[in-house]
């Protein structure tokens, strides 16, 4: 099976490139930033206080993260069996998101899930350690990245377009705190793998982000 590896920070436009890449050969797309958050989730819900690794890896035992798949190829994660949906979009989830994915066990807990999409189905699956973690042997792995602001900017967009009402100073500066969290943790940091071909995005727009990747596959897949 082929497996494409999209790694990078947030905001560096990896689920619009996975996306786009998965449409135009034909694979699965998957968003393994989506189960994290919905650890994050549950944990909010439930009140767990998500800074204590060992609350947090006590009520694992208590949920199931699974990812489902409609007739339009579009990625649903279902918590304890019902679709998380749009909830797991917001800034708060994605703090809660990052400090859950600093825990060993939540790593482990979401390994298998992310491993078993690639047993029957070529994939392109975005996230922070798919080249070094998950698929150390990915055919393609890239390491997308952009400039603080450019990515901050991006997200920005994105979260008022949702209706979240909240600054660009302060999406910048979250995003660079998780940043700093997801690259320095222990487990699996969000490191380039040594083997990944980094592209910089800064200034691109989506379409020239699609056609440097696409350039970058075909040429490692040979086709
Ligand atoms: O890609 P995202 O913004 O949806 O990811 C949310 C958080 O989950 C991010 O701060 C880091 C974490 N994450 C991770 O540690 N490993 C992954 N493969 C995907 C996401």
């Amino acid at each position: 099976m082929i497996k494409i590896a999209i790694d990078g920070p947030s905001g560096s436009g990896k689920s619009t490139l996975a996306r786009s890449l998965a449409k135009r050969y034909g694979y699965v797309y998957v968003d393994t930033g989506a189960l994290y958050r919905t650890v994050g989730l549950y944990m909010l819900q439930c009140g767990v206080d998500i800074k204590s690794s060992v609350s947090v890896a006590e009520n694992l035992k208590n949920i199931s993260v699974e990812l489902k798949y409609d007739e339009n190829g579009m990625q649903h994660v279902l918590l304890n069996g019902a679709d998380v949906g749009e909830s797991i979009r917001t800034s708060e989830i994605s703090a809660a998101a990052s400090a859950v994915s600093a825990i060993p066990e939540v790593r482990a807990f979401l390994l298998d899930t992310q491993r078993k999409m690639a047993e029957n189905n070529n994939v392109v699956m975005d996230g922070r350690d798919i080249g070094t973690v998950i698929f150390p042997d990915a055919q393609v792995k890239i390491f997308l990245t952009a400039g603080n602001l450019a990515r901050a900017e991006r997200r920005h967009k994105e979260l008022t377009e949702k209706g979240e009402n909240i600054t660009l100073e302060k999406v910048l500066s979250d995003m660079e705190s998780r940043d700093k969290s997801d690259r320095s943790r222990k487990e699996a940091p969000a490191i380039p793998a040594q083997d990944a071909v980094i592209l910089d995005n800064s200034g691109f727009e989506p379409e020239d982000t699609l056609r440097a990747a696409c350039d970058i596959i075909n040429k490692k897949l040979g086709i």
